[in-house]
């Protein structure tokens, strides 16, 4: 239970934290965030003094125009200086900053007792020998390599010796399905995809490789140019020293300890993946015979890094394009200042790399600070609920990073798994992907940080490619639930519905006014759906597709997506993208999904079908289009509820009126306005015939 004077509570940042904090007071925020945007050219111009460049911009430090009505949108920063960020990452700290010996991150499997640790220097080797891979295998400046690789060192590698060739990497998180990351692939046109064998996530085995080769197949019918496999031996890693222990030397690993150590995986059942000679190639096999030099390509700032996808109000994926130097600046600021980064941290974000945290926040912030890093395999209920905290406790992690998906989850089990650990090395929490209930925040702060340390609730999307809003540890007090002030650069504003600011106390949509060095550039090959989806609704804005309330303390508050999209679990889904996965099966005739609240998740959803002639809706059924969806999207997107409707719930139109069915899934009676429909009578049905219990 949360009490109301509670939410209302200013929670304070506490003074052991301020002597050494980056920002130590409110007044000294305010101060640079003034600067920032005011004077954003000196502000980040000072901050790209901090990284190698080349050769510096030929043009002005940052052109854009936000204004649809204007022409085309776009934003260059720095156009026409050239730099390399796996450079700046690597090459810069080990050299010039002599971190070669420091940690860059601490492996730790999903079995506890599998762990590997790597340092700086040996992290720019293998990145070096990837680099020299991919050149092997034909990769040039600009191509695109897919990357579908469970949470391992091999992941890290693979992203940042693309970032070195100036190849764009398109990484697909492992949980999606073959039909995901087919269609992935198929949209960006990689020539290059990197996978493992297999994986174990808690004590659920996933051939990747299987489900990679499913994905080729299907690529290969629709005409893909893609024609290299690269496999990382993960789960049969033991088998490696076996095949070459008799050559001499024997060719580095990358996780030399795993071998030390006889894990419980390793007892597991891993089956051999299935091999295409023509196309697979063993990873350890490229990586012996490769150099460890590799002289960086140098890449203008505007060039692209990445493309990540994220679900599209459309139902198809969009694939977010990144450019080399503003986010470097922006992911290297965001993390050094929003978690107050100091040299002797141990740093841990949960988050998958195959999200934009994991981009972020785990590979290109940490990285460019030169920090030290946990990147855990596993999952927090596995082996059992004090996983996280063991961790915590081993590593002695001081800055904590996860979900509010796995607070939840954590706090179902109670306070007794977290109170058996230490975590007294635990200096700041951070929070993002959803907004985090007060309930959840409190818990987080009282149970899991004993009201030491701060929390920082960071809102920021794919798209912008860092923290936006967000509280900074020493600086900003913190309110539950709020993800309270702008972070540097950052301009937010609440607009009515016919475009107007909102001024003040104001609930309205959340845009910002303009350009942040993290911003993304376009869509990948799809720059007018960019315009139409950022841009057209309110000319002159970034429009997040975000609710967002304005306290009186000028705090925001972020409502939830106001688009087709919902959130489970801190992962974005769109609600187009699952009905048409349903659509696909042969007894749907129509679909409609809307969200529904979920005590773990946040949201969860909950689908109404219409079956074709013919077709009985049963528990079979249903087990068939739950799978149906799996298969298409990957398990994150499988339904809670499916629930039979003979109709759905239209306007004269032929619109499915989703307000509806909302209220239905929750068994809200409040309907407003029914005038516009054309089948009123469907609604006592539904209501009846509502899932009241997980199916
Ligand atoms: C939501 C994840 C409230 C929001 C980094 C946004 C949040 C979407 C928060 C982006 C937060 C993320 N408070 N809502 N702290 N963080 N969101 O692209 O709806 O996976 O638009 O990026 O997640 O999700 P994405």
């Amino acid at each position: 239970m949360v009490l109301p004077e509670e939410q209302a509570r200013l929670f304070r940042p506490r003074p052991e934290l301020l002597p050494a904090a980056h920002v130590p007071s409110l007044a000294h925020y305010q101060r640079l965030y003034q600067r920032s945007v005011e004077e954003p050219h000196e502000f980040w111009g000072d901050i790209a003094k901090e990284f190698y460049w080349k050769s510096q911009h030929t043009g002005p430090f940052l052109k854009y125009n936000f204004d649809v009505t204007k022409g085309k949108i776009f934003i260059e920063w720095m156009k026409g200086a050239t730099t390399n960020i796996c450079y700046n990452l690597l090459d810069r700290n080990v050299n010039e900053k002599k971190l070669g010996d420091k940690i860059a991150f601490y492996w730790e499997g999903n079995e506890p007792g599998d762990s590997v640790k790597i340092t700086y220097r040996e992290l720019l080797h293998r990145v070096c020998q990837f680099a020299n891979v991919l050149h092997s295998q034909g990769v040039r400046k600009g191509d695109r390599v897919s990357i579908y690789l469970p949470m391992i060192l091999e992941l890290v590698v693979a992203m940042l010796a693309c970032a070195r060739i100036g190849a764009l990497h398109s990484i697909v998180f492992a949980g999606f399905s073959a039909d995901s990351l087919c269609e992935r692939i198929l949209d960006c046109g990689c020539s290059l995809l990197v996978t493992a064998d297999a994986f174990y996530r808690g004590d659920k085995l996933v051939n990747l490789k299987q489900i990679a080769d499913e994905a080729l197949q299907k690529c290969k019918a629709r005409g893909s140019p893609l024609k290299r496999c690269i496999v990382v031996k993960h789960l049969g890693r033991e088998e490696i020293v076996d095949e070459t222990c008799s050559k001499s030397p024997p060719p580095k690993r990358l996780c030399q300890e795993v071998q030390e150590k006889k894990t419980e995986s390793s007892q597991k059942l891993h089956p051999k993946p299935p091999w295409d000679p023509a196309v697979d190639v063993w990873w350890h096999e490229q990586m012996s015979r490769a150099s460890t030099e590799c002289e960086p390509e140098w890449c203008d700032a505007e060039d692209g890094l990445f493309i990540l996808y994220t679900s599209g109000s459309t139902g198809k994926p969009k694939g977010v394009l990144h450019t080399v130097g503003g986010y470097m600046l922006y992911a290297a600021t965001s993390f050094k200042y929003v978690f107050d980064y100091q040299p002797e941290d141990v740093y841990w974000c949960t988050a998958d790399i195959g999200w934009i945290t994991g981009h972020s926040y785990l590979t290109y912030g940490p990285l460019a600070n030169g920090a030290t890093s946990v990147l855990f395999e596993g999952v927090p209920t596995y082996p059992d609920v004090g996983r996280m905290w063991s961790i915590v406790d081993k590593y002695k992690v001081t800055k904590f990073y996860t979900a509010p998906t796995a607070i939840r989850l954590l706090m179902k089990h109670g306070e007794e798994p977290v109170q058996k650990h230490s975590r007294k090395s635990l200096k700041v929490l951070g929070s993002v992907g959803e907004p985090i209930n007060p309930e959840a925040w409190l818990w987080y702060y009282r149970v899991v940080g004993e009201e030491r340390c701060p929390i920082v609730d960071t809102f920021w999307q794919t798209e912008t490619g860092g923290h936006m809003l967000t509280p900074l540890p020493a600086a900003t007090p913190m309110k539950p639930g709020s993800a309270t002030l702008p972070f540097f650069g950052v301009v937010p504003a609440i607009l009515n519905e016919s475009g107007e600011e909102l001024e003040g106390e104001a609930e309205g949509y959340l845009v910002f006014k303009q350009p942040w060095p993290g911003i993304m550039r376009s869509l990948y090959g799809q720059h007018q759906h960019f315009e139409t989806t950022y841009f057209r609704k309110f000319p002159g804005y970034y429009v997040t597709g975000d609710g967002c309330r304005r306290d009186e303390d000028g705090y925001y508050w972020i409502t939830g997506r106001i688009d087709d999209m919902l959130n489970v679990s801190g992962h974005l889904l769109s609600t187009a993208e699952v009905e048409s996965a349903l659509l696909e099966h042969r007894a749907v005739a129509e679909a409609a999904v809307v969200s529904h609240p979920h005590a773990t998740k946040g949201q969860c959803l909950y689908c109404f079908v219409t079956l074709r002639d013919g077709h009985d809706f049963s528990k079979s059924l249903t087990e068939e289009l739950r799978k149906q969806v799996r298969d298409k999207i990957g398990p994150i997107a499988t339904p809670d509820y499916i629930q039979c409707a003979p109709s759905l719930p239209k306007t004269r139109s032929g619109k499915i009126t989703r307000r509806i069915l909302r209220k239905i899934a929750t068994n809200d009676h409040d309907l407003g306005d029914i005038s516009t429909l054309a089948n009123p009578g469907i609604i006592k049905h539904l209501f009846n015939s509502r899932c009241d219990t997980k199916q």
